[in-house]
């Protein structure tokens, strides 16, 4: 009796505990982000502002200490800046050095590191890489798009990043430009759709994971529109075509969270996005309610007029938050190029003479501060050493191979050539892209233009993949130039671009290579059926490649698991994947292609794909 009693009494007096602690106004709730940004931002000096506005690339900061002594907010690592070493603990030990120097300024405002992991952690070896965004808009699959953004994150945090610049949702619309391969695809719906699930997998369902990572959605606004998908050129259409074929993405990745955008190198109807603030401000901040901040592209303030001053002027004004300012002064072959010492002093300049309104730096500065609460990185940032070896693992590459099975899309499949049996007697398999990850990842893969040969560690090329799948008794042939194909009971060919990023990918002319096309016709000649993959950041114009072939699977740039291909060329995945954009048939058709597709005879119309 007693002990029930004492048990009501006990109940009791943590319910009224907990009352009073609700209700009670001398306990305060923990302050919000924003209130920790606002009571943070009065504290700081005009120079602590700016440094918060400055993000270095890596290579650039011969002195380190210089992160301190300019109180950067923010290191980033391109495409080419990598440690010496570029292990993943190499990796760590390099991002946590740079972050020492911010917790040792008078603020001790947490550095934010940046990287371009746009398919996996890409510049680290043995990083897991996924198929590059147009693979992914070929599987349609949102949730898994969301797992793939997921798990690029925890190897991004393990070494000590935790800023993403990525996804890309341009919506690609010429096959010319030369980053087709970094969109998911010419449909705004689809690239929203996916867009979102990506944000959504690098960031969590708010900011605060850490072991997750800050997303970029890039690049605001119009990248994929340029005239012949010139990169970095002119996007002409009426606001309208805008809103629906380039905004819209940005419309659901805002929905989704995202933290922060990277505003673009084009133009649009002659603007330089930079200097929009109709678009920065009133239309991204304004109308959408974007709260983050605003990430510059590389160097893309000095891309202007050519009197940086005033481009600062007109690109913070703008509505830009944080300038992506990678050289040095030791990078830079006198001291009047620009660099991060020189854009610091200007805009000091600029606030001091009015140019610039210390609003509208304290709007940016506050911008980049409540991001950095939302994210937790005040109140802890070591991500847990355990994420380092989950880098490369078993599990997070069959996330990546359930990602290639998806993306494949069978454009062709005579002769029931596909798919192949597992007990086959005599394979032979041609082309040096079939034993080759660098062609089989792209670019953005360890380099920033990638490049062919064994690129990275732990992947698994298509060639090694068939290996592990045929019985023990089948033959394999590897014919890297496509001699010695006698006798063989099928034909796999595999052809493949060249791995290129950026500007270096704009291409007028999207023919398949002739030494390609000869590869397919010698398997021609052997009366076996022909299987032809291919390799690429967008459709090719495949002409008599098409012809020669029994089967013909459109593999995009896959990354590092070889044996998603296995899986469907081998029949335990039936191909599911659809086309992300038109297939031209010829060259000519390409510029309508990229303005108006309605009327084009294409090859393959955007959502062909065959399967089993
Ligand atoms: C590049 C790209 C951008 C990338 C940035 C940092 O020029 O335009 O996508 O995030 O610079 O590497």
């Amino acid at each position: 009796m007693k002990t029930r009693f004492l048990n009501i009494v006990l109940k009791n007096h943590i319910a009224l505990a907990a009352l009073l602690v609700t209700f009670n106004p001398l306990v305060q709730a923990a302050p919000t982000p924003d209130q920790r940004a606002e009571a943070l931002l009065a504290q700081m000096t005009l120079d602590e502002k700016i440094g918060q506005m400055t993000q270095v690339d890596m290579n650039a900061l011969h002195d380190k200490a210089d992160v301190q002594k300019y109180a950067l907010g923010s290191v980033l690592s391109g495409g080419d800046s990598d440690p010496a070493d570029n292990s993943p603990a190499a990796w760590r030990g390099a991002v946590d050095e740079f972050k020492s120097y911010a917790s040792q300024t008078r603020l001790k405002i947490p550095l934010l590191y940046g990287i371009d992991a746009v398919h996996g952690n890409n510049n680290v070896d043995g990083a897991v890489i996924f198929p590059h965004n147009i693979g992914l808009g070929a599987t349609r699959d949102a949730k898994l798009v969301e797992r793939a953004a997921h798990i690029a994150a925890l190897e991004t945090r393990a070494i000590g990043v935790q800023w993403a610049f990525a996804p890309c949702i341009a919506v690609a619309q010429d096959a010319r430009w030369g980053r087709t391969y970094e969109s998911y695809g010419e449909s705004p719906e689809l690239v929203s759709r996916l867009g979102a699930a990506a944000v959504r997998g690098w960031q969590g369902k708010q900011l605060s994971s850490s072991s997750l990572v800050l997303a970029c959605a890039k690049h605001f606004v119009g990248d994929g529109g340029t005239q012949d998908g010139k990169n970095e050129g002119n996007t002409v259409c009426d606001e309208a075509t805008l809103r629906r074929l380039y905004l819209s993405p940005y419309v659901a990745a805002i929905k989704a969270g995202v933290g922060s955008i990277m505003v673009s190198f084009n133009s649009w109807n002659g603007k330089r996005m930079h200097h929009n603030k109709y678009l920065l401000t009133d239309v991204l901040k304004g109308e959408l309610g974007f709260k983050g901040f605003l990430v510059s592209d590389w160097d893309a303030i000095d891309q202007r007029s050519g009197n940086y001053r005033n481009d600062i002027a007109s690109s913070i004004n703008a509505g830009l938050d944080m300038a992506m300012v990678p050289y040095g002064p030791m990078q830079t072959n006198s001291w009047e190029k620009n660099n991060y010492i020189t854009f610091i002093t200007y805009l000091k300049q600029l606030v001091a003479e009015g140019k610039v309104p210390q609003a509208r730096i304290d709007d940016a500065v506050r911008r980049i501060l409540r991001v950095k609460f939302q994210m937790g990185l005040f109140d802890q940032d070591s991500a847990d050493p355990a994420l380092l070896a989950s880098v490369g693992s078993a599990e997070h590459r069959q996330v990546a191979r359930e990602c290639v099975r998806e993306s494949l899309v069978l454009l062709k499949n005579d002769r029931k050539a596909l798919p192949l049996s597992k007990k086959i007697k005599h394979l032979v398999v041609v082309g040096q892209a079939a034993d080759d990850l660098g062609l089989q990842c792209g670019g953005w893969t360890i380099d920033w233009q990638g490049k062919s040969g064994n690129v990275i560690k732990g992947g698994t090329t298509l060639l090694a993949a068939i290996r592990q799948t045929v019985s023990a008794e089948t033959k394999i042939t590897f014919s890297a130039d496509g001699s010695g194909l006698k006798d063989a009971d099928a034909v796999i060919v595999v052809v493949a671009e060249k791995p290129y990023a950026e500007t270096k990918g704009d291409k007028k002319d999207l023919t398949l290579a002739p030494a390609d096309l000869d590869l397919v016709n010698k398997a021609r000649q052997t009366g076996a059926p022909v299987i032809t993959v291919l390799y690429s950041g967008r459709p090719l114009v495949l002409g008599a490649a098409l012809e020669s072939s029994d089967a013909f699977v459109a593999a995009w740039l896959p990354g590092t698991e070889g044996r998603g291909l296995t899986d469907v060329l081998f029949g335990d995945q039936k191909p599911t994947g659809k086309l992300p954009r038109t297939w031209p048939r010829t060259n000519e058709q390409l510029p309508q292609l990229g303005n108006d597709r309605a009327k084009v005879d294409a090859q393959f119309p955007y959502g062909f794909g065959l399967s089993y």
